[in-house]
């Protein structure tokens, strides 16, 4: 069953450390991009697999890297400077979950759009925009990310945070000139992510988080953060392949529940992974200790009993509108963390 994604134990990062000697040089403030991820940013784009409505044609690794091919024809050349930092943060190791959920979707919902691989690219560019900032020192100030050192660290934190606002911007207009969109189902998309990254989504999540989570939270304050840090994005992801297929009002409401509920279980496992509750991911531990995550707040005990529940409902709702492809993909994803929580029982 979780074949076609197959992330046992240590490959929930498959970027766990896939870089492990760059541990080594997290203190450095400005190193190159190993060769590795050059290595990686250089792959020739394919697309001749890229059969619409066939996403997942040649599994998950032949999706991962046709994401990743098109990622590379969306960003700017290297320069050295701002556009190398907006390649890094986008083409480093990262597991591409949220436009690989959307590939499977697309496929689930019999998705033909010629859309849909550049509004999963632009996902995954807000996505890694937001990454880029949440590891700046006025943030979390992290060392490591994706088994490398943090952007900011690599090009200095003035073309960290230009990079990350450039990469805002590509987002936005390659959903803006997606190919194949209606005037209306297009500037239906463009509102859908704009609304990801605002006040009512990553901004109001990511200053949440900084401003009140370093003071004790009740567990609903915890979630609100949550979701808006983590679940407006898939959200957002999701909304974009309903945008693509014209989905109805009602699977368009299930899938917005399936976000609300991946935003907390993906949030919670990442917690976890924090507090090496979980298998390292390739960036740094222990960033939230001063934090009120939900660990902190309830315990490690009722934090694993409430990502089961989270998870549970993720199922259910996935099910229920006939992503089953999503919902196994969605169970593998998870399913160390539930070995962990089952173990805690
Ligand atoms: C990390 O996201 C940030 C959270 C929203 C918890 P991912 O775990 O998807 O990070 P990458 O893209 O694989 O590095
Ligand atoms: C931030 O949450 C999620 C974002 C929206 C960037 P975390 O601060 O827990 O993410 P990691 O652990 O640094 O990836
Ligand atoms: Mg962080
Ligand atoms: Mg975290």
């Amino acid at each position: 069953m979780t074949a076609m994604w197959d992330m046992d134990e240590g490959s929930l990062g498959r970027q766990g450390p896939l870089h492990p000697e760059a541990g080594d040089a997290v203190m450095a403030t400005a190193v190159p991009p190993s060769s590795k991820a050059r290595a990686r940013a250089v792959r020739p784009a394919d697309f001749s697999a890229l059969v619409p409505g066939r996403w997942l044609a040649g599994g998950v690794e032949a999706a991962r890297d046709r994401v990743q091919a098109h990622l590379e024809s969306l960003l700017p050349p290297e320069d050295g400077g701002v556009a190398s930092a907006m390649r890094a943060g986008v083409l480093s190791p990262g597991k591409r979950i949220r436009p690989l959920m959307m590939l499977t979707l697309a496929t689930d919902l019999g998705c033909r759009s010629p859309a849909l691989l550049d509004m999963a690219c632009a996902i995954e560019m807000v996505h890694a925009a937001s990454l880029v900032l949440d590891d700046l020192p006025c943030m979390d100030d992290a060392a490591l990310r994706r088994g490398q050192p943090t952007v900011h660290r690599q090009f200095g934190e003035d073309a960290a945070t230009l990079a990350a606002v450039g990469l805002l911007s590509l987002a936005f207009r390659t959903v803006a000139q997606a190919p194949g969109l209606g005037p209306q189902a297009r500037s239906k998309a463009v509102v859908l992510l704009t609304d990801a990254v605002g006040l009512a989504g990553l901004v109001g999540g990511q200053y949440q988080d900084l401003r009140e989570g370093a003071a004790p939270r009740s567990a609903e304050a915890i979630a609100t953060t949550n979701h808006l840090k983590t679940g407006v994005l898939f959200d957002a992801a999701f909304g974009l392949c309903a945008v693509c297929v014209s989905a109805d009002d009602a699977t368009r409401g299930r899938l917005s529940a399936l976000a609300s509920e991946l935003g907390q279980a993906f949030q919670l496992m990442d917690d976890l992974h924090d507090c090496a509750l979980l298998s390292v991911d390739a960036k740094d531990v222990g960033r939230d200790a001063d934090k009120s995550t939900l660990i902190a707040t309830l315990g490690e005990r009722e934090t694993l009993a409430r990502l089961n529940a989270h998870v549970t409902e993720v199922l259910r709702h996935a099910n229920a509108i006939g992503a089953h492809r999503l919902a196994d993909q969605l169970e593998a994803v998870f399913k160390p963390a539930l070995a962990v929580a089952a173990r805690a029982d």
